[in-house]
């Protein structure tokens, strides 16, 4: 019978095993699956764990810092963050191709994790937050976005390298799995069924190229929405929602002029797998309330617009 707290028992048992007194390294990105890892292995082998945080600067509003609160100050896990905005962005400058932002971010994680895992000379292990879906689509080697998705930092996201060997204690698991057994591991429900959000963040909900400014515009539109699904107890009835960044300035009026300002668009959707996708018919009200609390309090933004397409065509991302 699988129970959640056997499973915990038996990859305790199987790391503590494996890794005996080593040391071993995981990249923590806050996502599920990378932090149901972390608090395992915190579990499991305590201090011998490190984690590396790298924060992109594209990332959501304050994530950084509840990553930080989470698992280093209250849990207790050694946790180094690596504040690398500045060099994301520098990175990403002129760049406008989706593709192409994609591979930039990706690469700078890697490089990151690597100078960081570099520094940490008594690591021997490399710590994954593969779970038994990535494995299976790895093994398909599907094209396109689908296998830049992992090569951001799932399966074959490590520098080769490394000469670090790999400790995968999720491997044989699905998400649904992952999501039990990182609540009873005591992992905040919040955090275990937060919408998904892609590797390469912001950066390809900003479209176009990648600026600090637009990243910080996004955060709070997009904060303003997630808060409000929240307090109607909409959250949970879509699948995933986000504000997108558009680098269009459309004109509005304020006081006796007119201000030119940038746009955003709201997107929120259901689907059982991603794969297909309907727009979620968000009552009206709640839209009206979005757009005017948006337009009020980011000053910068002068136009919200709802993505009303379906997946297919649409992609749930705008890049
Ligand atoms: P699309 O936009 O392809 O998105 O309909 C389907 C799901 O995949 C996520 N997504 C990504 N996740 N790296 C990721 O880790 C990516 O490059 C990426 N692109 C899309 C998207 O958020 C949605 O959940």
């Amino acid at each position: 019978l699988w129970n959640a707290s056997n499973i915990i028992e038996d990859s305790i048992a199987a790391v503590r095993e494996k890794v005996g007194s080593d040391q071993v390294i995981l990249g923590l990105s806050g996502g599920v699956d990378s932090s149901v890892v972390a608090a395992l292995l915190h579990r499991a082998i305590g201090e011998q764990l490190t984690c590396v945080f790298v924060d992109t600067g594209l990332l959501r509003l304050h994530e950084g810092d509840q990553v930080m609160a989470m698992f280093a100050q209250h849990m207790g896990i050694k946790v180094i963050r690596v504040d690398a905005e500045a060099r994301y962005m520098t990175a990403l400058a002129g760049v406008n191709d989706p593709e192409q932002k994609r591979k930039i971010i990706g690469g700078l994680f890697v490089d990151i994790f690597d100078e960081e895992a570099g520094k940490l000379t008594d690591a021997k292990w490399l710590a994954q937050g593969t779970i038994y879906p990535d494995v299976i689509e790895s093994a398909g080697a599907k094209s396109g976005k689908a296998h830049l998705i992992k090569s951001h930092h799932n399966v074959g996201g490590l520098p080769e390298n490394m000469k670090l060997k790999l400790v995968e204690p999720l491997r044989e698991l699905f998400k649904d799995e992952v999501r039990k057994l990182g609540l009873e591991l005591g992992l905040p429900a919040d955090m275990i069924h937060r919408h998904p959000f892609p590797g390469p963040g912001l950066g390809v909900r900003i479209l176009g190229e990648v600026k600090k400014p637009y990243a910080d515009l996004l955060r709070q539109a997009d904060a303003i929405f997630i808060e409000e699904l929240y307090r109607h107890d909409l959250y949970h009835k879509v699948s995933q929602a986000f504000a997108v960044f558009l680098p269009v300035k459309s004109v509005g009026v304020m006081g006796d002029g007119r201000k030119y300002d940038y746009v955003v668009a709201i997107r929120a959707v259901e689907t059982i797998d991603f794969m297909t996708a309907r727009w979620a018919h968000l009552p009206y009200d709640f839209l009206d309330l979005i757009s005017r609390r948006i337009i009020n309090e980011v000053p910068g933004i002068s136009r919200v617009t709802y993505d009303i397409s379906g997946k297919p065509p649409a992609t749930i991302e705008w890049e």
